[in-house]
């Protein structure tokens, strides 16, 4: 594509969005329907620590995308002009070993990056509590279950704290279920409030993904039949993706200078269609690649680019020019 098209696309100044950052992953939807009994539940958890006790361990269970990480983060919002209490939140996918877990609680209750090196774990812990001296604390773990190694004992150093310190730590996990084993002296210190984030009904997932549309979109831009192509794919698989696709979907839309969303722009696994046509026939020039595309799905050249575009941004890809041809292989290596 010749590069003034390309900047064309880009620049084209039209556009369905009225606030395209209600469908990143890190927006925190404002009304959290359909979570009040969580939400109670986490406010009885919390209840003691606003009169400066111990608030209560929890743990947060429930498949994909049913709203923990969110509830979390709003309950953690809410708390953050609390004298007093100081909330901690650590996601186990990217935090792992025991002292980088530590190094994201001191760089929460401090303010300040922890030491990378130099410093023995039991003086970085030594420095966090003294911090938090007398204040109670909240951790939570998100995404428990992706912490392969040292689950016990993040847990009993943490819980056993206030036997030799004057602090108050409570522990909150997040987990896709409510069945991790710990050994018995971590059963002992540890037995917390169950809170269960059912599956959403199809019914629940229409008047989120509909909240969301009015809340991202300019009115009446979504066509009927593209939201029950929008709807039916979330049911298949989680709220998360079926939110992305909304805005992928309008994406296409823009890109081909249409008002409103229409059937043809709903393409649920463009990307996983392009990942299966490279698994069979990888490298592969980008041409056949594209006229692969489309036969498989009927979409237009630009849409081919933004999906190539935002596979190689994640690391799916390696794209490689040799002269005026683009040759494009699947990344295996899991680098980015
Ligand atoms: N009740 C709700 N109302 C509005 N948006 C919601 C609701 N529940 C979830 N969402 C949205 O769905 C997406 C996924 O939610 P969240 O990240 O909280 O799920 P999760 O349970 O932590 O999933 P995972 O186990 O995969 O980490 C987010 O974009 C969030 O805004
Ligand atoms: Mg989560």
């Amino acid at each position: 594509m010749p590069h003034s098209k390309f900047l064309n696309l880009l620049m084209d100044g039209e556009t369905l969005f009225k606030n395209e950052e209600v469908f990143d992953p890190s927006y925190l939807p404002e009304e959290f329907i359909f979570r009040n009994s969580q939400m109670k539940a986490l406010a009885m958890c919390i209840k003691p620590a606003m009169r400066s006790s111990r608030a209560l361990n929890t743990l947060l269970y429930g498949s994909s995308a049913t709203g923990k990480t969110t509830a979390i983060k709003t309950v953690f919002n809410e708390l953050e002009n609390t004298e007093n209490v100081e909330c901690c939140y650590v996601n186990c996918r990217v935090t792992k070993t025991m002292y980088s877990l530590f190094a994201k609680i001191y760089e929460n209750v401090t303010g300040r990056q922890a030491p990378e090196t130099g410093t023995s774990f039991s003086t970085l812990y030594e420095k966090i509590l003294k911090k938090i001296k007398n204040k109670v604390l909240i951790i939570a773990f998100d995404d428990f279950d992706f912490l392969e190694r040292n689950k016990e004992k993040v847990l009993s150093t943490l819980l056993r704290t206030h036997e030799m310190y004057p602090v108050k730590i409570s522990v909150w996990l997040v987990s896709k279920n409510n069945n991790i084993l710990f050994d018995t002296s971590v059963r002992s210190m540890f037995s917390p409030e169950e809170i269960h984030f059912p599956d959403y009904t199809k019914e629940e997932i229409k008047s989120i993904l509909k909240n969301r549309i009015k809340l991202g979109l300019y009115p009446n831009c979504m066509e009927n039949g593209s939201f029950e192509k929008i709807l039916n794919f979330t049911m298949e698989n989680d709220l998360r993706r079926g939110i992305e696709l909304i805005k992928k979907s309008a994406l296409n839309a823009e890109t081909e200078g249409a008002r409103s969303i229409r059937e043809e722009h709903v393409h649920g696994d463009v990307e996983k269609t392009i990942e299966d046509i490279l698994k069979k026939e990888s490298p592969i020039e980008s041409s056949l690649l594209f006229e692969k595309f489309r036969t498989a799905t009927k979409q237009s050249y630009s849409q081919y680019c933004r999906n190539i575009l935002n596979m190689n941004v994640n690391g799916k890809l390696i794209i490689e020019n040799q002269g005026r041809t683009r040759i494009i292989s699947l990344n295996t290596s899991g680098n980015i």
